[in-house]
């Protein structure tokens, strides 16, 4: 493991065992703990946790994507504090500095016309209005969005998640339509020049540069969606650049940019959820959807905006935002003058650490180490993502495709574990390892990983050659 001169506290809060009867008896079931034993961690620093005891870990996963600039990053830490003690809460029906600050930093790093910012509590609550600023400002009802899709748990935008584990069996997804996944590596179509990434699937594929048969059959899908599912008009699309939750899937290149100008030729926006994508993740871009060649009508942020601290944001243009003036819009916490400070702070420490271009770096050094591991294994099925945005699928065969059985990959997950790196779960079957660590891993931390990650496979090889 690569040395960490940190040291952290002593742990001094309830034994193991009684935080594990109050999780039992006290808290909710829906929310499920990661791995057999579930860690219960104490403290965290940029890129490792600590858990009661001691042991360190390579945090691969960043509190779902959330940790951004790394654990208690020093700079973060240090504005919030000084926040903390002048001034916790008015809400916005006052000015204060800080949410003018923040405002005007934050869409600073959009184009035109992208300039005005809502700020919320969630990524949830950002989705919410997004679908709501695009049904009042268009007076349309109905939304498109993609298959395997994951948008929020709220009532709202339960319909725009299209996993079933989130679904529940009660009402919800009212003018929501799903449409095919355009995923290059489970779908029908997909080759071996389709996706924005370092590595592609290996899929074969006679398409010529520049021209993508995978792309054209996935529009051909999204024209038939709009054609027998939903009215001639349509309040939107919404789209993450790259899909989170489903283990970052990639579109193929093109797939977005026509996309949006189908949904706009019949009165629709377009959203990007960067929730996932955002703030320099994928390395080329500060946004996902500049990787797609794309300008949205409306964005919406959350998770790594505030590197942990729970705060989310809506971007869109002036005109968008004129059409929910006409009515009182309200939301007592977003933007808080702590939120801003955070957020702010978040800002800074990608530009001041360079943490876009480490992702950019260190992201592509890790996806060309992982495809070498896919092209030893054959479990491993794909490998790909861009910059510290990478889904790894684990399937029995290349040739099949098929998920790999729930109880290898876990055995697999549980001994990365074990030797010290967490890594997250994605995907329908929870087949893809989704590593997406705060953005200033090194590649020190890369080798280590790898070096894990390889031990675990040739562990799984040895089992299975024992059966
Ligand atoms: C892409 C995406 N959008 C929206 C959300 C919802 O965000 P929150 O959990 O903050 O409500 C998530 C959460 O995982 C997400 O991954």
């Amino acid at each position: 493991m690569p040395p960490c001169d940190f040291v952290p506290e002593k742990y001094e809060s309830y034994p193991y065992e009684r935080m594990q009867k109050i999780r039992e008896q006290n808290i909710a079931s829906s929310l499920r703990t990661y791995y057999k034993k579930p860690l219960l961690l104490h403290q965290g620093h940029m890129q490792w946790l600590f858990d009661h005891e001691g042991r360190r870990y390579l945090d691969l996963f960043a509190g779902i994507v959330t940790v951004s600039v790394g654990h208690c990053h020093p700079k973060v830490t240090m504005a919030t504090q000084k926040q903390l003690a002048r001034l916790w809460h008015t809400t916005n029906i006052y000015m204060y500095p800080a949410i003018h600050e923040y405002a005007e930093k934050l869409t600073s790093l959009f184009p035109d016309p992208l300039k005005v910012v809502y700020l919320t509590n969630s990524g949830s609550e950002a989705n919410d209005l997004a679908m709501f600023m695009a049904r009042v400002h268009t007076r349309n009802f109905d939304i498109i969005c993609l298959r395997g899709g994951y948008h929020g748990g709220s009532p709202y935008t339960l319909g725009l998640t299209s996993l079933t584990p989130y679904k529940h069996g009660v009402a919800n997804g009212f003018g929501c339509t799903t449409t095919m996944l355009p995923d290059v590596f489970r779908g029908p179509w997909g080759g071996s020049h389709c996706r924005d990434s370092p590595v592609q699937t290996v899929r074969k594929c006679n398409c010529t540069e520049g021209a993508c048969h995978a792309k054209d059959q996935y529009i051909e899908q999204f024209k038939d969606t709009l054609n027998t599912s939903v009215p001639k008009t349509v309040a939107g699309f919404i789209a993450e650049p790259i899909q989170g939750v489903n283990g970052a899937v990639q579109y193929p290149r093109n797939f977005l940019k026509e996309a949006y100008q189908l949904i706009r030729e019949r009165g629709g926006l377009c959203i990007s959820d960067e929730v996932q994508t955002g703030f320099g993740r994928t390395g080329s871009h500060f946004w996902g959807f500049q990787t797609h060649g794309v300008v949205p009508d409306i964005v919406t942020l959350a998770k790594g905006i505030g590197n942990g601290f729970p705060m989310a944001a809506v971007v869109t243009t002036k005109e968008i935002a004129s059409s929910l003036a006409q009515n009182l819009h309200f939301n007592t916490f977003g933007g808080n003058p702590l939120a801003c400070v955070v957020g702010a702070a978040v800002l800074d420490a990608i530009e001041e650490d360079g943490l876009q271009k480490n992702s950019e770096d260190v992201g592509t050094y890790l996806l060309l180490e992982l495809a070498k591991l896919r092209d030893k294994f054959e479990i491993v099925g794909d490998v790909r993502g861009k910059g510290l945005m990478i889904g790894v699928e684990m399937v029995t065969d290349k040739d099949s495709r098929h998920p790999l059985p729930a109880e290898e990959i876990n055995q697999i997950w549980e001994d990365c574990k074990d030797m010290g790196v967490l890594i997250g779960r994605g995907g329908l079957y929870s087949q893809t390892f989704r590593i997406k660590p705060p953005m200033c891993i090194t590649k020190r931390d890369v080798d280590f990983a790898v070096e894990v990650f390889h031990t675990a496979l040739q562990r799984h090889v040895e089992r299975a050659a024992a059966k």
